[in-house]
């Protein structure tokens, strides 16, 4: 699908898609065309349900007189300027509208004078945050299976403002398609190694990219990480990115650090067949690390950034760890590793020592499917969100409001922290019960930060859906890189670069 930003000029052909505000209130042009076509929007409005409610919609059928083969009212509600996510919303809804209804070229008409750019902007991004689909393994589609809409222009004034306020948008929105394409990517397709080599495209944006092998793990002592990879026949990796944006360039980076299991088993403690296909999108943490620093390195924000995977497949065989095995993390700590199935814990312990020694970052923020106790606590809804910190869960609390991507906030505590403790090791992997699943999963991190603030987002209920949202079709929904990004603009960038 292209997007376009053109002169309001009303086409002759395709769909016109016209706002209407809350109580059924036509605009000023929607009026004149109404009246050009003898009352056919009004009609059609009136034999209708439409109430012009943010995200409804009302297609009119070849309306008398006005050239189009179809009028499509969006209900805009209250039509807030500064409502950003509105027009977000209303741009989804236009393309799965329209894609449902087999048109294949639009116009959306913009006809707010103040803030008419910026509101196309945001309707452009909608659009095509809600266009995305993974379909390269679908050979045998018929043409009337596949979406429809080609081109939609915005009809706007300040085109030139328009323009530019999108191109941010759309690197945003590259970052969110790059991640929701690895998380589609079955796991024989993206295993630790290919996933890292996927990574190294970000070079071209200017993110220096590093992997290191099991060797390099191991001479750092990442007994953990490795522990959980060696029962596959894919090597495990850690992907290290940086990307220095700052005019400062020894300006302390905020770092990110991701779960990267490429698919997950159980392990020895393996898990049942049914469902466990969902296991490839284990690496949905990775996966939002990789696209998030792809939305940051192509609108080139002024920032140092530090994008961490932490690759393994965790499989069953004659050299996989074993239950009640005791493996040493990087830093210095042994772990009993109880369930082998509690393994994205086991990565992020050394993936998260290595990144808080190495690049000593003002904050770190982990990214995880890590339990499925969050799903039974907050559906997906929102994300789990844990912190040591209450200026950066604030912050994060907030952005996540912004963009949608929403997030609460989970407690930790010296009593759940103390369920982890082991008799043979000084840390368990699981702490034995049901209970608090996520928050023992996330006290258990919490022993492997140092002093510096951190927050870890559990993101096993929203990394992937089954059902479509205004700017997110079902399937792996890129969660955590416009959080991420919204979070990073809103607090630590000075300012964009031209
Ligand atoms: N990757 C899973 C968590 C998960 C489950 C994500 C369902 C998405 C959907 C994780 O590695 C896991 O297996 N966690 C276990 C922990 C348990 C063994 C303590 C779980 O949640 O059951
Ligand atoms: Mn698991
Ligand atoms: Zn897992």
């Amino acid at each position: 699908m292209k997007i376009k930003f053109v002169p309001p000029r009303l086409p002759r052909t395709g769909t016109l898609v016209l706002f209407v505000g809350e109580g059924r209130k036509l605009s000023p042009q929607g009026g004149q065309l109404d009246k050009r076509s003898g009352k056919a929007l009004t009609r059609a409005l009136d034999a209708s349900r439409f109430k012009g409610k943010a995200e409804e919609t009302l297609a009119i059928l070849a309306p008398a007189k006005l050239g189009v083969g179809r009028v499509l009212l969006v209900g805009a509600g209250k039509a807030d300027p500064a409502d950003r996510a509105l027009w977000q919303h209303c741009g989804g809804v236009i393309v799965a509208a329209l894609n449902g209804a087999g048109e294949s070229e639009a116009a959306v008409l913009v006809e707010t004078k103040d803030r008419g750019a910026e509101i196309a902007a945001h309707i452009a991004y909608g659009a095509r945050l809600r266009s995305y689909r993974f379909d390269k393994y679908r050979t045998k589609e018929k043409s009337d299976q596949k979406p429809s809409l080609k081109t939609l222009s915005i009809l706007v004034d300040d085109l030139n403002t328009a323009r530019r306020r999108y191109v941010p948008l759309d690197r945003i929105a590259d970052g969110v398609f790059f991640t929701r394409d690895l998380v589609s990517e079955p796991a024989n397709v993206i295993y630790p190694e290919s996933l890292a080599e996927r990574a190294r495209e970000l070079t071209k944006l200017g993110v220096e990219v590093e992997v290191l092998d099991e060797k390099k793990m191991a001479a750092l002592g990442m007994g953990a990480l490795l522990g959980v990879g060696q029962g596959s026949a894919r090597q495990p990796r850690l992907l290290v990115m940086q990307w220095h944006g700052a005019d400062d360039k020894k300006q302390a980076p905020v770092a990110f650090v991701g779960k990267g299991i490429t698919f997950d088993t159980g392990g020895i403690s393996i898990k049942p067949a049914a469902g466990m296909e969902d296991m490839k999108w284990d690496m949905g943490g990775a996966g939002a690390v990789i696209g998030l620093m792809l939305a940051l390195a192509g609108r080139n924000a002024k920032i140092n950034v530090v994008g961490i995977g932490a690759l393994a497949e965790n499989m069953p065989s004659g050299t996989a760890q074993r239950p009640g095995d005791i493996v040493k993390s990087m830093s210095g700590q042994t772990i009993e590793v109880l369930n082998t199935d509690a393994e994205g814990r086991l990565v992020l312990a050394d993936a998260l020592w290595y990144c808080q020694n190495r690049f000593k970052p003002r904050l770190m923020i982990d990214l995880a499917t890590l339990t499925g106790a969050i799903i039974i606590a907050l559906g997906h809804e929102h994300a789990g969100l844990y912190s040591n910190d209450e200026k950066l869960a604030e912050q994060l609390m907030a952005s996540g409001k912004v963009t949608g991507e929403t997030l609460w906030r989970m407690p930790l505590g010296e009593a759940y922290n103390k369920l982890m403790d082991s008799d043979a090791a000084d840390v368990k992997n699981i702490s034995g019960s049901r209970d608090a699943g996520s928050v023992t999963a996330a006290t258990f991190l919490e022993r492997f930060v140092n002093k510096v603030p951190w927050a870890h987002l559990d993101i096993a209920g929203t990394a992937w859906a089954t059902k479509d949202k205004p700017n997110v079709p079902k399937g792996a929904t890129g969660f955590g890189v416009r959080l991420l990004n919204r979070f990073v603009r809103d607090n630590y960038e000075t300012a964009e670069r031209k």
